[in-house]
């Protein structure tokens, strides 16, 4: 099975080739804001769902469906490869990832055991499946990077300051390194796991690194995401990485080895294209919380990050992949997604 597609918009835009209209896909796409969603998930826990084929195959392919999007995102969630691995942890409904035991010392980061590829082998399958429904839309694989998913291990669950978090970092470095080494190893394993069984790009999703400083980014979490990246330099597919609040990482989230850099609604995206450097792709970054407002504003908003991303184009960027700058909100109307489709293919 070939992993690339040059006729697939996301694909030739995310390569740094001409694609045939500009792509558009969103981050949650597959979710809460979907009736149908709500339907085939009814009585049935978020993880467990993540380890049915053929569930997982249905929730991926409804907004494609609906919206028409240029790609798939692989329903799953940043904490599946976790729990696989024998991490004690649920997903709870409007809260999050919640770990049993936070990891906050040496010896929890000692147990934390490797991700052997057979324990993630249904979303594998989850994979193969899609690739034989998808034709010519793309499927995006993801994994969360280190940071991220620290962030949840040492909190114990969703954390506005990641004050634990940093205060391992800072308080016990090499255990911190250790942590984060694991991490990326899990990351790699897991995102090995969705190109072999067909998944034609990933998405390395960084959401909470915009904690950080600069050079705390670059100091402890930039090695291991780079790390991530490296492993996947000879697969041919493009690599994609996101964060939310990271206007001032744009510059090293790409150096760490991203094709594309995801970028939140916070940062026009030409501006994002000077920071981010010539030689990368951008995307985004339409405020998610626009889509609860009257069409007048959404159309505004849509046209105008098309032109920022035009002028991105002109500072270097190698391409444009409209997205949001975080998740489909659980409230927003589908209709207004699949709009949003149609006016940005049809600029
Ligand atoms: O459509 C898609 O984007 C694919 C599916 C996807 C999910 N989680 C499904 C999900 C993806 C890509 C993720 C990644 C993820 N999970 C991230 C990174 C992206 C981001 O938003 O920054 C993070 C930080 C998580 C951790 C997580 N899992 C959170 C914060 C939540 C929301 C908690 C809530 O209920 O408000 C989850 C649960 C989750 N992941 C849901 C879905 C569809 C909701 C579960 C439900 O339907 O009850």
């Amino acid at each position: 099975m070939s992993n690339t597609t040059a006729v697939n918009p996301l694909l030739a835009a995310a390569q740094g080739t001409r694609p045939s209209r500009r792509p558009v896909w969103f981050m949650r796409q597959a979710g809460r804001s979907l009736p149908e969603y709500r339907k085939v998930r009814a009585g049935i826990g978020m993880l467990d769902s993540c380890f049915r084929p053929d569930l997982v195959c249905e929730i991926t392919l409804q907004p494609v469906r609906r919206h028409h999007t240029d790609a798939a995102i692989l329903f799953s969630d940043i904490v599946v490869p976790l729990r696989a691995a024998g991490v004690d942890l649920d997903i709870v409904s409007g809260v999050g990832p919640v770990i049993e035991r936070p990891i906050r010392d040496a010896q929890a980061v000692a147990d934390l055991r490797a991700l052997d590829p057979a324990q993630v082998e249904p979303v594998a399958e989850a994979v193969r499946l899609l690739r034989g429904e998808l034709g010519g839309t793309a499927l995006i694989g993801f994994a969360g990077a280190p940071f991220t998913l620290a962030s949840y291990l040492v909190e114990g669950g969703p954390s506005r300051s990641h004050e634990r978090t940093k205060a391992l970092m800072y308080s016990d470095p090499d255990t911190w390194h250790t942590l984060l080494g694991k991490l990326a190893d899990l990351a790699i394993v897991f995102l090995r796991a969705q190109v072999d069984a067909g998944a034609q790009a990933f998405q390395l999703f960084d959401s909470w690194a915009g904690a950080l400083s600069l050079a705390d980014y670059r100091e402890y979490v930039q090695p291991h995401s780079a790390r991530v990246f490296a492993a996947f330099e000879d697969a041919g597919v493009p690599r994609l990485h996101f964060g939310v609040g990271t206007g001032e990482l744009l510059g090293a989230m790409g150096e760490a080895g991203a094709d594309v850099v995801g970028v939140d609604w916070r940062v026009p995206l030409d501006e994002a294209a000077r920071r981010v450097g010539p030689g990368r792709a951008l995307q985004g970054n339409l405020d998610p919380a626009v889509l609860l407002g009257p069409w007048d504003a959404i159309e505004t908003h849509v046209r105008r990050v098309c032109a920022d991303a035009d002028a991105a184009l002109a500072v270097g960027a190698t391409g444009h992949v409209f997205n949001l700058g975080h998740g489909v909100l659980p409230a927003t109307d589908p209709r207004v997604l699949t709009r949003v489709v149609e006016l940005v293919h049809g600029l």
